[in-house]
């Protein structure tokens, strides 16, 4: 057998190397992990049930049931003031494969996508993986992770055609403030981008409201919104994301989609269906316990030598300082796995403005998180 030449050489990310490692562990505390602790709520789980006895067992329309993508498009109408009709919405298998669709129906070979590190890893695989050149932006941490306008400015070329946006981020938990984004969205007009913003932590943001990009001033035609109910209905296993944005672009997507998933799994969609419509209770409430679990972890971590954390904005993720222990990220990720049994990710795995930084997540109980900060603290005190 011979592989294909472009795979040849594919190495697994930063991440899947820590959550390999773990997999042969015993006795590991593991913050490393992007998904909600808690179990799908039990009436979201009767309602795909009920469903399957109703007859659901079939092909789904393509771009999704008309109803689904109407429970779409009022919550985020409800959550978001974004103004969408069921025809600007698809289905996807996960949030994930909403960038790869989007990435292949629009660009041409060469075109450039502008990446912000630190970024969630797989953008960069699924850039290049459709013909696009991946331009990694720096932004650092005095500027809460997101690139100056002036910074953005410079990194458009004449080949630039899409500005790929994620607030809140993961991995820095920051949120691009609304005054920010209006620049950004000035820029997007007037030099011609197309803007993917992938909103799939909507629901999880601390300080003030989510802005939708895509609510923007002019922004409804140059923006798709990427979201799902992964992170806000902990339903990561039902694999279910969707789209929002101009119907032409979710024409073709939908069209690339018929070769590969033919269709999001009908009983995903119709548990979907109660959930978008139904949890908006759950959401604040997941959303305080996230809240405190972080604000604790982050106090733990400031009392820590070389080690500063900012508080969490949104997401569920911290993403501490760690540059006064001097060690790189790496070091610091696997001695800490090694020595005291904590799983967290290298910052530098999200690209190099990440590195001097680790992601936790705080998707455990706040009595685990609280015994991975003894462990930690006992790590950094040898
Ligand atoms: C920023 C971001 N976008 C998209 C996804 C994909 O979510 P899903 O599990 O729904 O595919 C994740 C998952 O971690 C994420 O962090």
């Amino acid at each position: 057998m011979k592989l294909a030449e472009r795979y040849s050489k594919a190495q697994f990310s930063g991440m899947t190397k820590i959550f390999q490692a773990i997999e042969k562990l015993d006795n590991v505390l593991n913050l490393s992990i992007g998904e909600p602790d808690f179990d799908t709520e039990p009436d979201i789980i009767d309602a795909a049930a009920k469903a399957a006895r109703a007859g659901f067992t079939h092909y789904p329309p393509l771009q999704g049931f008309a109803d689904t993508r109407q429970a779409v498009c009022d919550y985020w109408k409800r959550h978001h003031g974004l103004d969408a009709s069921p025809d600007d919405v698809l289905m996807t298998a996960g949030g994930l494969q909403v960038p790869y669709l989007a990435l292949q129906a629009l660009l041409d070979p060469g075109d450039e996508v502008i990446l912000v590190e630190p970024y969630f890893t797989p953008y960069a695989t699924q850039i290049t993986a459709c013909g696009g050149v991946p331009v990694c932006l720096k932004t650092t941490e005095e500027n809460g992770f997101a690139p100056t306008s002036a910074d953005l400015e410079k990194a458009i070329t004449s080949r630039t055609k899409i500005l790929l946006l994620n607030s809140p981020c993961n991995p820095s938990g920051r949120v691009i403030p609304r005054k920010q984004m209006e620049e950004f969205a000035a820029i997007a007009a007037e030099r011609d981008l197309f803007v993917l913003s992938d909103e799939i932590y909507e629901s999880l943001i601390y300080k003030g409201r989510h802005t939708a990009f895509a609510t923007l001033p002019g922004m409804k035609e140059r923006a798709l919104t990427m979201g799902g109910l992964s992170k806000s209905h902990c339903m990561t296993g039902w694999r279910i994301g969707y789209a929002i944005g101009p119907t032409e672009l979710i024409r073709v997507m939908t069209q690339i989609s018929t070769s590969q998933t033919y269709g999001l799994n009908s009983l995903t969609q119709k548990a979907a269906v109660h959930a978008l419509a139904n949890h908006d209770t759950k959401l604040i409430e997941r959303k305080n316990i996230f809240a405190g679990r972080m604000d604790s972890v982050a106090e733990r971590l400031n009392k820590m030598k070389g080690v500063s954390c900012a508080p969490a904005e949104g997401a569920f993720y911290l993403f501490p300082n760690i540059r006064g222990t001097g060690l790189k990220s790496d070091e610091f990720v696997w001695s800490l796995l090694e020595k005291s049994r904590v799983a967290v990710i290298p910052g530098s795995a999200f690209g190099e403005s990440g590195e001097g930084y680790i992601r936790i997540a705080c998707t455990q109980s706040a009595e685990v998180l609280n015994q991975a900060m003894d462990r930690m603290e006992d790590f950094l005190k040898r």
